[in-house]
């Protein structure tokens, strides 16, 4: 395996590692700047290809904020790997995710974001907002950065197999079918409204966790996924 990697807007470089076995990709996001910060950080296993991807744009050691979505292996596995390499770095994650698991399971005292708040991390401005069970988990979240209008949106639009690094082409189809497979989304009776508060945000580019940085309608791409949920729910 190897990781590819694509500077995707201005300072934010897509990782992405393919896993041939599990017809199946992974992205982190590293955003460099004054205080460089990487969301997601890949499973614990996939470390090595990781740091050594982030190495190749940045000096890893230098990474200050870790942040991710919610905890799961692709999204948080190597954080204390990280937190060891990186002696200034620091996790980011929502106030429920530092209450309930990072605060225990983090080696150093996380960074609680609330809902809204914004993470000022010098050429880079991140806002964190609380998605509550979207994708799932109680503790989710996403990262905005304010400085190119990049919603890093982790599992949502997840899709099966490899993909170009960017791409403009219909995330529906791809996300609907994967949906209809791993059944990975909460349906909760709010998740339809979440996704529609996404949309109401200025974004130029859906940062995917497992799919290509789409830089079509994102707005529009936010209500479809909207309305696939509440046609879920419905059912
Ligand atoms: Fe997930
Ligand atoms: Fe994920």
């Amino acid at each position: 395996m190897e990781t590819r990697v694509t500077e995707i807007a201005e300072g934010v470089h897509q990782l992405t590692t393919h896993v041939a076995e599990m017809s199946f990709s992974f992205n982190q996001y590293l955003v460099t700047g004054e205080e460089p910060l990487l969301f997601h950080t890949g499973p614990r296993q996939m470390f090595p290809l990781v740091s050594d991807a982030v190495s190749r744009v940045v000096p890893a050691e230098q990474l200050r904020w870790v942040s991710f979505g919610h905890v799961e292996a692709d999204e948080c596995g190597s954080m204390n790997e990280w937190l060891g390499l990186a002696p200034q770095s620091t996790v980011v994650q929502s106030m429920t995710g530092c209450m309930v698991s990072v605060g225990d399971l983090a080696d150093r005292p996380p960074r609680p974001l609330a809902d809204g708040e914004v993470l000022d991390a010098g050429s880079h401005r991140f806002r964190w907002i609380d998605t509550p069970h979207v994708p799932h988990a109680w503790e989710a979240g996403l990262l905005y950065d304010e400085t190119t209008r990049t919603l890093f949106c982790g599992d949502l639009f997840t899709r099966q197999g490899a993909y170009d690094a960017s791409s403009t082409d219909d995330l529906m189809g791809p996300a609907i079918a994967a949906e209809d497979f791993y059944s990975a989304s909460s349906l909760a009776p709010a998740s339809g409204a979440t996704l529609r508060r996404l949309a109401e945000l200025d974004i130029a580019t859906l940062a995917l966790m497992h799919g290509p940085a789409y830089t079509g309608d994102c707005k529009a791409a936010l209500l479809d996924l909207a309305a696939d949920y509440d046609r879920r729910i419905a059912v």
